[in-house]
């Protein structure tokens, strides 16, 4: 059996979702990792660095090959299916009735080999094919979260939440009482753009808000926030890397985080996160969203 990084090296930051569940603070994201070959390769490094949590979603298109990375790799760690935590999210393509939610909670469990999934997410407010400012995507989300709260009270899923929810969007489903309040919103979140009004929401409502693009995502120019001259002063001073200050910030603020990475060299230092910034130096970072730079796609025009 392989051994993990002793987990004195890595964080084991846990937090209690809303219905008593727990979340690794610290999970693996997946987006454009589409070939199978480096799917088993990056899976293999993460769970030797001690990751426990993979973020995927239906239009990532790589469900099938983590299917086949997890029956390989989860033997070799001697992990069962209930020590990892795996996230996926209907696609936009998705939204609507149970019978439609359904297809596409079973089409997303096939393909990853798996009975349940820990959390289940509506990927965006909006729904494919409308207008941002088309007045239907209100009715069709709630009717959405109304067919995902039917997954989660028939035990067909441990959790189920949002991504890409403004408060707008997260204050029209509360209003709309299924019964069930959001587990996590999954977002962008990183120094050049965050919103504490977001933040405060989630904490006063029991959300988790996950931070994605946490480094800045895959995109050319995110080395404007991985090499920020602030960030390096800080990172130098911590004696840990630019990447690792990022991810702290966010995990300082009770968020959690799904940094992805093919390189090993970063899966690995991407979990070693126990160290704490200082105040002045989280006050700094967080200052730097005055830039109010975006990297995904931006939720705040869907109605
Ligand atoms: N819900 C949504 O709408 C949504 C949107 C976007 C992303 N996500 C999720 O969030 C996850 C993370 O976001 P992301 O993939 O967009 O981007 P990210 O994690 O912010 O950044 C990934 C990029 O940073 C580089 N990187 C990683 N670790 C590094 C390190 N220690 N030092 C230097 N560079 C490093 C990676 O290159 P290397 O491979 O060379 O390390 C890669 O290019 C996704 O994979 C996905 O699971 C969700």
């Amino acid at each position: 059996m392989a051994t993990a990084m002793d987990p004195e090296s890595y964080t084991t930051t846990k937090f209690t979702l809303n219905n008593g569940t727990t979340i690794p603070g610290v999970g693996f994201g997946t987006y454009r990792i589409r070939c199978g070959d480096v799917i088993m390769k990056v899976v293999d490094e993460a769970l030797a660095a001690g990751y426990r949590m993979f973020d995927t979603a239906a239009v990532y298109h790589n469900e099938g090959h983590l299917k086949k990375a997890f029956q390989t790799l989860l033997p070799k760690y001697g992990l069962e299916r209930e020590e990892i935590f795996i996230t996926t999210k209907l696609s936009p393509s998705d939204h609507g009735s149970l019978e439609v939610v359904r297809k596409a909670y079973k089409h997303s469990l096939d393909n990853l080999g798996l009975d349940y999934v820990d959390l289940y997410l509506i990927h965006f407010p909006g729904t494919a094919k409308l207008a941002c400012d088309d007045k239907r995507n209100i009715d069709i989300r709630n009717m959405t979260w109304a067919s995902l709260v039917d997954l989660y009270d028939n035990g067909l899923v441990n959790a189920i939440g949002v991504s890409n929810f403004t408060v707008k969007h997260l204050q029209q489903l509360l209003r709309s009482n299924h019964g069930v309040i959001p587990a996590v919103n999954q977002v962008e979140w990183h120094p050049f753009y965050h919103q504490q009004e977001l933040l405060d929401y989630c904490k006063e409502n029991d959300i988790l808000l996950q931070a994605y693009c946490s480094l800045g995502g895959t995109s050319a120019n995110n080395d404007s926030l991985l090499k920020h001259p602030l960030v390096t002063k800080i990172a130098n001073k911590l004696e840990v890397t630019n990447a690792q200050v990022l991810l702290r910030w966010a995990l300082q603020q009770d968020i959690a985080v799904i940094p992805k990475s093919t390189d090993p060299r970063h899966i690995k230092d991407n979990i070693a996160l126990n160290f704490t910034i200082p105040n002045e130096d989280m006050r700094i970072l967080s200052d730097l969203g005055s830039h109010k730079i975006k990297y995904a796609w931006d939720p705040s025009v869907v109605v």
